[in-house]
């Protein structure tokens, strides 16, 4: 019902160079991507070049961030419309890195949801909780926080562009994932909010995982019932391992649970 989506967030990795010798990598190993959409989102530098290697390839470019307006006197920042001139699809809205490396409050961040819905770009929303909030049994309150401040502005029509990423902070670069079980929880739970919010449309909206995703967790992550799929930091810089992880390949022949 809902195609799967994986999203290699490069962070801030990889040159032109380096990120065109991917895309001609992955373009190998892929083909078409069938049943599963595929995303890739470079530094802002590398997205023309991207937009050039991935024509007609079926994967799709992504920005990492976003400045809530069209143009103007901002500088250093990049507006949504200059997302998609250079070809964007989605863009990633309130990684944790914003939110706690930059400062952005979950107001903030819906005001950067409602303009990538003016100018058509899907926004992918990311989630989490820290440590200290994991440890205290804060979870869910901080979820419900961040959903609710995050897409206080999406028009009901773009709901359904919207994907969500749950990436609990603590699993973000640390090796540390939360498990299929605990990670299906939380997504049960986010999905409800967009049930709340949008109504029927929340079960055509896909919820991501993220954090320490590799090929050898994310087949057993992905089989949960609410997870639709992977935001993927570190095993995306691989074309070789994000690939596997796309297969929902287990490189060691085990899933971790
Ligand atoms: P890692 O996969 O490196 O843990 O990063 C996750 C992430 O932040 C993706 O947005």
């Amino acid at each position: 019902m809902r195609t799967p989506i994986l999203v290699a967030n490069w962070k801030m990795h990889k040159g032109v160079r380096e990120a065109t010798a991917f895309a001609e990598d992955l373009k190998l190993r892929l083909q078409a991507p069938d049943g599963v959409e595929v995303v890739i989102a470079p530094p802002f530098t590398a997205l023309g070049a991207l937009q050039r290697a991935l024509q007609g390839s079926g994967i799709e470019l992504a920005g990492q961030n976003l400045y809530p307006e069209a143009e103007g006197a901002f500088t250093g920042e990049i507006s949504p419309a200059f997302l998609r001139d250079v070809g964007c699809r989605y863009v990633i809205l309130g990684h944790s890195e914003r939110r706690h490396g930059f400062g952005e409050s979950s107001e903030f961040v819906a005001r950067k949801v409602r303009a990538a819905c003016d100018h058509e770009l899907r926004p992918i929303v990311c989630v989490g909780e820290t440590l200290e909030e994991h440890e205290a049994g804060r979870t869910a309150e901080v979820i419900e926080a961040q959903i609710r401040g995050s897409l206080a502005q999406v028009p009901p029509e773009a709901s359904e562009t919207l994907v969500l990423a749950y990436e609990p902070v603590w699993a973000i670069g640390t090796g540390r994932t939360a498990s299929p079980g605990d990670a299906q929880k939380v997504h049960a739970m986010i999905r409800e909010l967009l049930r709340e919010r949008f109504g029927a449309a929340a079960d055509r909206i896909r919820i991501q995982y993220g954090g320490s995703v590799k090929p050898e967790n994310g087949y057993a992550l992905m089989a949960q019932p609410d997870i639709d799929g992977a935001l993927v930091g570190g095993a995306s810089l691989d074309p070789a391992s994000f690939f596997a992880i796309i297969r929902f390949e287990r490189a060691s022949g085990e899933a971790s649970t």
